[in-house]
């Protein structure tokens, strides 16, 4: 169960801070805004419409708001990695708060291991960021059971990016498990 007091006091710390991600401890009451609320709060929305007992792996996962919002849904295991020692402290301190037992990992999306297998893994705006996407997204791959989500804010299509060939060459290699969803396709507030 949140603790709300904590939940008050970490807002309050957090006042003047610019969060990336929304932070929702108590919906609509207890929340700190993130730079795209309602976009990225719409994105949840169209990612987990059916994630009951399903397990989620979260690539970059910021302050953990996908996996917070997958639980929230019913998911049933859920884990994160960021390699931002800032993001997965305040991601640990908010999963502390909601008290949701999620398992927040400090590390490189390259460096990071599992043997585990996720219905679903994430890897929303961070792609880009990667130095071989596609090795990264092959690897990550064989530990997806249902699907593995790629979001990007770029466009792809008009930017002369050697990730285009990259991306192309996995649709064309008809990996059904990607689906790309481009945050452009859900209105920006
Ligand atoms: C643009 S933010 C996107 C956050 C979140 N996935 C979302 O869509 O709201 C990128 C996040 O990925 C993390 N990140 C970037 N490169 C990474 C890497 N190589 N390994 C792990 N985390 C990484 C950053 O620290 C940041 O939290």
């Amino acid at each position: 169960m949140v603790d709300r007091q904590r939940a008050l006091e970490f807002v309050h710390k957090h006042r003047q801070t610019q969060f990336y991600q929304p932070v929702i401890f108590v919906p609509g009451v207890i929340e700190i805004r993130g730079k795209w609320h309602d976009a990225t709060k719409q994105m949840a929305e169209i990612l987990f419409k059916n994630v009951s007992g399903k397990s989620v792996l979260d690539l970059g996962c910021s302050y953990g708001f996908f996996l917070h919002e997958a639980k929230r849904r019913g998911a049933s295991r859920l884990m994160g990695v960021d390699h931002d020692p800032v993001s997965i402290d305040i991601a640990k301190e908010v999963n502390d708060i909601l008290d949701h037992d999620l398992k927040l990992v400090h590390s490189s999306i390259d460096e990071f291991y599992t043997d585990e297998l996720f219905d679903i893994i994430l890897m929303m705006n961070v792609v880009h960021i990667l130095k071989n996407p596609q090795k990264t997204i092959s690897r990550y791959l064989s530990h997806t059971k249902e699907k593995l989500i790629l979001a990007h804010d770029y466009d792809f299509s008009v930017c002369d990016f050697n990730i285009i060939r990259e991306f192309s060459s996995l649709r064309s290699a008809g990996l059904r498990q990607v689906t790309e969803i481009s945050p452009r396709l859900v209105q920006q507030d």
